[in-house]
């Protein structure tokens, strides 16, 4: 199977984990900004990264106080309930985590699907300073994203029309494709195309026939994530196959 160009193969979770950590870490290193941003991947998948980012192996090289860290999708339902995002990432980076309450962007999911995607649009333009994302100025330094086992990421699931959305940074996704089946907040590949960077997190068997799809060419929307700077895959050898 032919994977994707700028795929690394590594032996396990652990060891896909501790890669984008440094990954991360590098990233944050390039960037004269004094603020950085860094797009969250939802699932379970990147919750052995957040672990490791906030624990003692890797915290004192992260640099916080300037990272801020928004949300690539989320489910929309409440912040505590077991489906959010939200939940998810104060748990793995654990509720006392360096994290400053202003840095951590979450998707206004409680106002709705619609409202919430329109509100997200406005908090990462009030970040980014500008009403339209400029060619030359990425909004994130990184995106951090996964795969479903349908080809999905973030929430830009195959045949819906948020795959088709080219001028809105944040959609409503009214029907998930794949569990849970609740409605979604997406960012929408132009948003996720603002990058310099995009790293995909790949583990588990279960994420093999999705690759085997990429690889045999298949247009899945994991597939047509897009970066000013690279993308790169980190699979362990259970996704790899
Ligand atoms: C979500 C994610 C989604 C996820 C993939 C893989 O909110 O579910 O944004 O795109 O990355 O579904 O999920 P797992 O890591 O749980 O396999």
């Amino acid at each position: 199977m032919s994977l994707p160009t700028g795929t690394h193969v590594l032996p396990d979770p652990q060891a896909v984990a501790r890669e984008a950590a440094e990954r991360l870490i590098v990233a944050c290193s390039e960037t004269e900004s004094e603020r950085i941003a860094i797009c969250l991947a939802g699932g379970s998948t990147p919750k052995v990264l957040y672990g490791l980012l906030a624990g003692p192996d890797y915290a004192a090289r992260v640099p916080w106080e300037r990272i801020h860290w928004f949300f690539g999708d989320d489910r929309v339902v409440p912040w505590d309930d077991e489906r959010s995002n939200v939940r998810m990432v104060r748990e793995a980076f654990g509720h006392g985590s360096r994290i400053p309450a202003t840095h951590l962007h979450f998707i206004p999911s409680d106002a709705g699907a619609e409202a919430g995607a329109r509100a997200y649009e406005r908090i990462l333009l009030d970040f980014y300073g500008a009403d339209r994302l400029d060619p030359a100025r990425p909004l994130f330094d990184l995106v951090l994203l996964g795969i479903g086992e349908d080809g999905h990421t973030a929430s830009l699931f195959p045949g819906k029309p948020a795959l088709g959305e080219t001028d809105r940074l944040v959609t409503p996704v009214p029907e998930a494709g794949l569990e849970p089946f609740v409605p979604r907040i997406t960012l929408t590949f132009p948003a996720l195309a603002s990058s310099r960077h995009v790293l995909f997190l790949v583990t588990g068997a279960g994420k093999r026939r999705a690759l085997a799809r990429l690889a045999a060419g298949e247009a899945l929307p994991a597939g047509r994530v897009t970066s000013q700077g690279d993308v790169a895959w980190l699979l362990d050898e259970a996704a790899a196959g």
